[in-house]
């Protein structure tokens, strides 16, 4: 697995009309993580996310990707591993077919034209939209467009997969579908969106921004339950966590807030487990077998604590 630290370091960009747009912002996002971007309308959101793959560049300040600083001959190394969907599918769609449109970015890795296909075929199959490959994309609904253009960026299997409100055009079902393939996307993923009951399902650290810069930064569960902090940034609670709000005035109930943090203490105990037990193989394989059982040790109490981390959430519903 790779290893790509998306790093922004005191990032700023106005557009050409003179709008800062960015202003000093800093962030660092380790490999494997979910993070949510919110923040009102015109807070910088996209246009962050758009400085992600270089599709912007900073006017000062860096942006590092893995161990590469991202500038103009670097970007296009860097859209290899990251994945950018843009806000508006008209922004992402341009070739004259659904199937041309998802074979693009494929073909520009340099697969064979069979690999193609079935990438093509695969991440259409994903979003469920295998009977439009022939269709134009303007031709499509607004939901469509938007299964299109994440299915043309998960085609390229990216590293880190970025996404700009991709369930605004979406029905319930396709907003659901679209959750649970998020879930299950393992490497780092950046969304930023309005819909924040999606970030809390999603999204296990959440990033508010506003007027270019981050304000807040933190565990989804805190960051979307403090609801000071929401109303200062246009924003509300979830709706799920409205439903839960059972105290007058108050917040999220203590334990629905401790069942999100044992989910967030606990996300990444199995693959935790797993590392240490590759690791065991490796000592094991340079003769110190010491190491070796010690370190499968670890892995078999990682996986009992993750057990009880289970348990202790079950006693909090
Ligand atoms: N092409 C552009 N030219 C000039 N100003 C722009 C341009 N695109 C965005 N802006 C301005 O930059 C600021 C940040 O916009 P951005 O689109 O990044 O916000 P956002 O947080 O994504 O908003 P939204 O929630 O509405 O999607 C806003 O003040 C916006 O008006
Ligand atoms: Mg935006």
């Amino acid at each position: 697995m790779s290893h790509h630290i998306v790093e922004f370091q005191d990032v700023h960009f106005h557009y050409p009309d003179g709008t800062a747009a960015l202003n000093g912002l800093s962030l660092r996002i380790t490999h494997g993580e979910s993070v949510g971007i919110v923040g009102a309308n015109g807070s910088g959101k996209s246009t962050l996310l758009m400085h992600t793959n270089g599709f912007l560049l900073p006017q000062s300040g860096s942006i590092t990707i893995g161990d590469q600083k991202l500038d103009k001959k670097t970007r296009q190394e860097v859209r290899k591993k990251v994945g950018l969907i843009f806000q508006n599918p008209d922004d992402q769609l341009f070739m004259p077919t659904v199937f041309d449109d998802v074979a693009f970015g494929p073909l520009n890795l340099g697969l064979s034209p069979d690999r193609v296909r079935e990438c093509v075929h695969e991440a259409l199959e994903t979003v469920g939209c295998l009977g439009l490959s022939e269709k134009p994309p303007h031709h499509l609904s607004g939901g469509q467009k938007s299964a299109v253009a994440i299915a043309s960026v998960i085609a390229m299997q990216p590293d880190i997969l970025v996404m700009d409100e991709p369930a605004s055009h979406l029905d319930p079902k396709s907003r659901r579908a679209l959750i649970n393939l998020l879930m299950h996307f393992h490497h780092t993923k950046i969304i930023a969106s309005h819909d924040l009951d999606l970030i809390l399902d999603v999204c296990k650290r959440c990033v508010i921004i506003k007027e270019g810069r981050v304000i807040a930064d933190g565990p989804s569960e805190e960051m979307l339950s403090n609801r000071r902090l929401l109303e200062e940034n246009n924003l509300e609670l979830p709706l799920s966590l409205q439903k839960r709000d059972f105290s007058p005035g108050g917040d999220m109930d203590e334990i629905t807030k401790l069942h999100h943090l044992l989910g967030h203490w606990a996300e990444h105990n199995s693959e935790h487990a797993k590392t240490y037990r590759d690791w065991a193989k490796k000592a094991e394989s340079l003769g110190r077998k010491d190491l070796a059982e010690l370190l499968l040790r670890i892995a078999e109490e990682t996986v009992a604590m993750d057990r009880l981390f289970q348990d202790a959430m079950g006693l909090c519903r």
